[in-house]
């Protein structure tokens, strides 16, 4: 990718491109062994070597976090007047993050967060099937006949029935449920639709990716190489 200098500073997190460009200016770049003092300078970020004041500035057109997200916190980019979830990614270097697909803003657990349009389209697409497990825990007992009714399909809405589901009991009340779908309140809808509420909900799973247990509400990790080549290898047909 051929990028100008004080883009490729200013992506990479180095500072604002006024702020970069007085760093050029400063004589604070060297480029291939040489000092660089001209910001409209063309990048080949596979073959050019990118020094900040002596360390290695390595161009990444993509980032990815798990967010383990908090409740209170909206599944958006930006918001007149609650915290996003792109937010919460503080050390994040690029300012076009978002998140694939959304949680309500009670719900908790893992989301990613990336700049990867490719790879949030073929985890959230439909055709793709992707399944996610949630934590689901229920106002009240769920029977055998409800549960059975959960997974094979039940009205959402008025015409509209929710694709076969699997579900794992923890106790009468507490379930993993897993889902290929992910409509607007998909889980609390599915359980609304055989009578019971649900009080508390959380997200483990997506395509088949864990949430990190170590992260603690409202933490997020960079996501790892091998995780990042997994998600995208995930039913691609
Ligand atoms: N289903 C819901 O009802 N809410 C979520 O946040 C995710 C799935």
């Amino acid at each position: 990718m051929i990028i100008r200098l004080d883009k490729y500073l200013a992506d990479m997190g180095i500072g604002t491109r006024s702020e970069v460009k007085a760093d050029i200016k400063k004589g604070k770049i060297n480029i291939n062994g040489i000092v660089v003092k001209d910001a409209n300078l063309k990048i080949d970020t596979d073959k050019d070597k990118v020094l900040y004041q002596g360390n290695p500035i390595v161009y990444e057109e993509f980032e990815y976090y798990m967010l383990n997200k908090p409740a209170g916190v909206v599944s958006a980019t930006t918001d007149k007047n609650d915290k996003t979830v792109v937010d919460l990614i503080t050390s994040k270097k690029k300012k076009d993050l978002f998140p694939v697909g959304r949680l309500d803003k009670d719900t908790e657990g893992l989301l990613i967060i990336c700049n990867d349009g490719e790879l949030c389209h073929n985890l959230l697409s439909p055709k793709k099937h992707i399944d996610k497990t949630y934590y689901v825990c229920l106002n009240d007992t769920l029977s055998k006949e409800a549960e059975d009714r959960v997974c094979k399909g039940v009205y959402i809405e008025k015409d509209v029935m929710s694709m076969p589901a699997t579900l794992e009991r923890i106790t009468d009340d507490k379930v993993y449920l897993t889902i290929q779908e992910g409509k607007f309140h998909q889980v609390k809808k599915m359980f609304h639709g055989v009578g019971l509420e649900v009080t508390y909900l959380k997200r483990v799973s997506m395509g088949g990716l864990k949430l990190d247990e170590r992260l603690k509400e409202g933490e997020f990790r960079p996501l790892t190489k091998e995780e990042i080549e997994y998600l995208k290898g995930v039913n691609h047909d």
